[in-house]
């Protein structure tokens, strides 16, 4: 189909009234897009997924002014949501509209992820259905976020009724997620550094390890077929390499140049582009760990399966 992109918007906006799903690029990941106010449609992306229904999803919104109307907003949200949307920052909040964004999509809890995405294409779809979109990250649950449309497509695109492509995603690893409840917490780092945030309202307190409060920080998560064994100096015979910097051997070096933005760009990609080769294991060069590298790392770790 060559539909003008507002024709293809408009159609996947109606798909999303019909009750359907439709895969979604942002500048993150792909995500698998629902009516976040319809509880039968929340029900069919965590089936698509096969995810725990404990795990509630994030309330994609097209502006602060739809936020505010789902979650409530106090000033560190208002300063953070000013600095740095739209992009790739979720701010969990006390909800405000217990139908707007559906109970099974907040897994029972009386808080609310929302976050405004910056791509256009998922900006112009918010804004044409009218209302939150749940979406979370299109692949299967436990398995590497999808940043190209024929990644999402084999994750779960059976389930959708409608697809946008917007190409590969700019940053290519998901939002960072903030707890605004009590103390400002890093509840997943992201796009957006621990760093940024604290200029913005100041010193983060770790995640809890209450799962109630972070319930989507399972152990393996993000994670491809093959094991991952992290920080390697060279792959091991049948291994698959994921080097870093210059100089770095194989077709998957994450950033030659040693750039922290591009390496996260790559990551997911190069996980599964590995892992298609059937390797015996998928060995990966030490990431830095300031900055993004903090990001990167989390994903890492997760991939291995070491994460508690
Ligand atoms: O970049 C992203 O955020 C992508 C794109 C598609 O927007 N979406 C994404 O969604 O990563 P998902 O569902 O894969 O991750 C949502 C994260 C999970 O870790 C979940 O536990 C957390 O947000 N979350 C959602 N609602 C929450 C809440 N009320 N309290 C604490 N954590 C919450
Ligand atoms: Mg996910």
């Amino acid at each position: 189909m060559n539909d003008a992109p507002t024709d293809r918007v408009e159609a996947a906006a109606r798909a999303l009234r019909d009750g359907g799903l439709v895969l979604m690029p942002t500048e993150t990941v792909y995500g698998l897009a629902a009516d976040a106010a319809n509880p039968n449609a929340v029900a069919a992306v965590y089936a698509a997924k096969g995810r725990p229904s404990f795990n509630p999803l994030i309330a994609h919104v097209a502006d602060v002014g739809m936020a505010r109307r789902v979650a409530r907003f106090d000033a560190r949200a208002e300063a953070l949501a000013a600095r740095f949307w739209p992009g790739p920052l979720t701010l969990v909040l006390p909800v405000a509209d217990l139908l707007a964004v559906c109970d099974l999509a907040r897994a029972g809890l009386d808080t609310v992820a929302v976050r405004a995405p910056a791509h256009p294409l998922a900006h112009a779809l918010i804004a044409a259905f009218g209302g939150p979109v749940v979406a979370p990250s299109a692949n299967r649950s436990g398995r590497p976020s999808p940043t190209v449309l024929a990644d999402a497509c084999e994750e779960t695109g059976p389930a959708a009724a409608a697809a946008l492509d917007g190409g590969p995603c700019a940053v290519g690893l998901e939002s960072t997620v903030v707890g605004l409840l009590d103390a400002p917490r890093l509840l997943r780092p992201g796009a957006v550094t621990r760093a940024e945030i604290e200029a913005v309202i100041g010193p983060l307190a770790e995640a809890e390890a209450d799962a109630r409060r972070s319930p989507g920080r399972l152990a393996r998560h993000y994670a491809p077929n093959a094991p991952v064994r992290l920080d390697a100096a060279r792959p091991r015979p049948g291994e698959a390499w994921l080097s870093f910097g210059p100089g770095g051997a194989g077709p998957w070096n994450l950033s030659p140049s040693g750039d922290l933005a591009e390496a996260a760009a790559n990551l997911f990609a190069y996980l599964r582009a590995a892992d298609r080769t059937a390797p015996s294991g998928i060995a990966v060069a030490p990431i830095p760990h300031e900055g993004l590298g903090e990001a990167i790392n989390d994903r890492l770790k997760r991939a291995a399966g070491f994460v508690g």
